[in-house]
C-alpha cells in the first residue's frame, strides 16, 4: 500500500473535523479558544487519530463514525504537548515549527488551553456518540479506557515520573515506566478503542492491545533518539534538549546504538501482535515500521 498518501487522506480528514470541533471563538472568552487552535491546527502528524481509524479498519468498523473519537485523541495529545513545554515542565519555546502556546499566549491561558482541550474531548466523544447513534456499550468502555490512559494511571502519571526523575539516574525499569506511561498508554489505547468501537472480539482486542504497547514504546524510543540526532527544521522542536535537562531516556541508559536495536525490536513485536489480522490490518503494519524511521 501507498503508507504517505494513506497517511495524508486520514491526515486531512482528521485536520477538517478538528477545526469544526474547536470552532472560532468570539466573546469575552476568545483568546482562550484562540490558544486552543493555535496549538491544535499548528500540524503535527495526527498520528494517534489515524492509529484509531486504521484500527477501525483493521476490525471491520466504519471509520465515519469514530471520527469524533479519533479528534479528542489528538485533542487530548495536544493539550499534553501544551503543558509539557511549560516553562514548570520542559520549558520549551518551539513546537510544531511555531513558537509554544504559552510563548504566544502567555503562562495562564496556556494552562487554560490544556484544560479546554482536554475536557472538549470528552464531550466531543459524548456527543458524536448521540448525533451518530453509536452503541452505547462500546462508547463506555472506550471512554474509560482513554480516561485511563490520559490520567493519572497513565500519560499524567508517566508525566509525573519523567519530572521527578529529572537529573537522576534511573534504571532501566523505572525508564520503562515512564515511556510506557507518558506515550505509550495514549497510543496502546488510541489502538484498542478502535477496536472496542468496532466491536472486535476479545482475541482481537489482546493482539491491538500488544501492538499498541510495544508501537508506544518505540514511539518514545525514537522521539529520544530525534532528540539525539535529529533535524530541528524537519522535528518543528528543539534538540539536544533531554541531556540539558537531566531527562531519563533510552540513549542516556543504553546508548545510541542499543536504542536503535531496541527500536528494531519492538517495531517486530508489533507487527508480531497483528498475527491474526488479514490484509486489511496492512495500514497497522506500515505505520509500524514507519514509526522506526520517522525523522519527524
Ligand atoms: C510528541 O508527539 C510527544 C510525544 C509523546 C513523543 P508527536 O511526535 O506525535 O508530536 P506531533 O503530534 O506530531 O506534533
Ligand atoms: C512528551 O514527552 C510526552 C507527553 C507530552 C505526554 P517529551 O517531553 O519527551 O516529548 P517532546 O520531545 O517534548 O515532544
Ligand atoms: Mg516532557
Ligand atoms: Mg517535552
Amino acid at each position: 500500500m501507498d503508507l504517505k498518501a494513506y497517511l495524508e487522506a486520514k491526515r486531512a480528514l482528521v485536520e477538517k473535523a478538528l477545526g469544526v470541533y474547536i470552532p472560532s471563538p468570539n466573546g469575552p472568552a476568545a483568546l482562550l479558544g484562540e490558544a486552543m487552535r493555535y496549538s491544535l491546527l499548528a500540524g503535527g502528524k495526527r498520528i494517534r487519530p489515524i492509529l484509531h481509524l486504521a484500527s477501525v479498519e483493521a476490525c471491520g468498523g466504519d471509520p465515519e463514525k469514530c471520527l469524533g473519537f479519533a479528534c479528542a485523541l489528538e485533542m487530548i495529545h495536544t493539550y499534553s504537548l501544551i503543558h509539557d513545554d511549560l516553562p514548570a515542565m520542559d520549558n520549551d519555546e518551539l513546537r510544531r515549527g511555531k513558537p509554544t502556546n504559552h510563548v504566544v499566549f502567555g503562562e495562564a491561558m496556556a494552562l487554560l488551553a490544556g484544560d479546554g482541550l482536554l475536557t472538549e474531548a470528552f464531550r466531543v466523544i459524548a456527543q458524536e456518540a448521540l448525533e451518530k447513534g453509536l452503541e452505547p456499550l462500546g462508547v463506555l468502555r472506550a471512554t474509560l479506557e482513554l480516561a485511563l490512559a490520559a490520567g493519572a494511571h497513565g500519560m499524567v502519571g508517566g508525566q509525573a515520573a519523567d519530572i521527578l526523575s529529572e537529573g537522576k539516574v534511573v534504571d532501566a525499569q523505572t525508564l520503562a515506566f515512564i515511556h510506557n506511561k507518558k506515550t505509550g498508554a495514549l497510543i496502546r489505547a488510541s489502538v484498542r478503542t478502535g477496536g472496542i468501537l468496532a466491536g472486535v472480539s476479545w482475541d482481537l482486542l489482546e493482539g491491538l492491545g500488544k501492538y499498541g504497547e510495544a508501537l508506544g514504546l518505540a514511539f518514545q524510543i525514537r522521539d529520544d533518539l530525534l532528540n539525539e540526532e535529529g533535524d530541528p527544521a524537519k522535528l518543528g522542536k528543539a534538540i539536544k534538549t533531554d541531556q540539558a535537562r537531566g531527562k531519563a531516556t533510552y540513549p542516556g541508559l543504553f546508548g545510541v546504538e542499543e536504542s536503535r536495536e531496541r527500536l528494531e525490536s519492538l517495531v517486530g513485536q508489533a507487527v508480531e501482535a497483528l498475527q491474526r489480522f488479514g490484509p486489511e490490518a496492512e495500514a497497522l503494519r506500515e505505520i509500524a515500521l514507519y514509526v522506526a524511521r520517522r525523522d519527524h
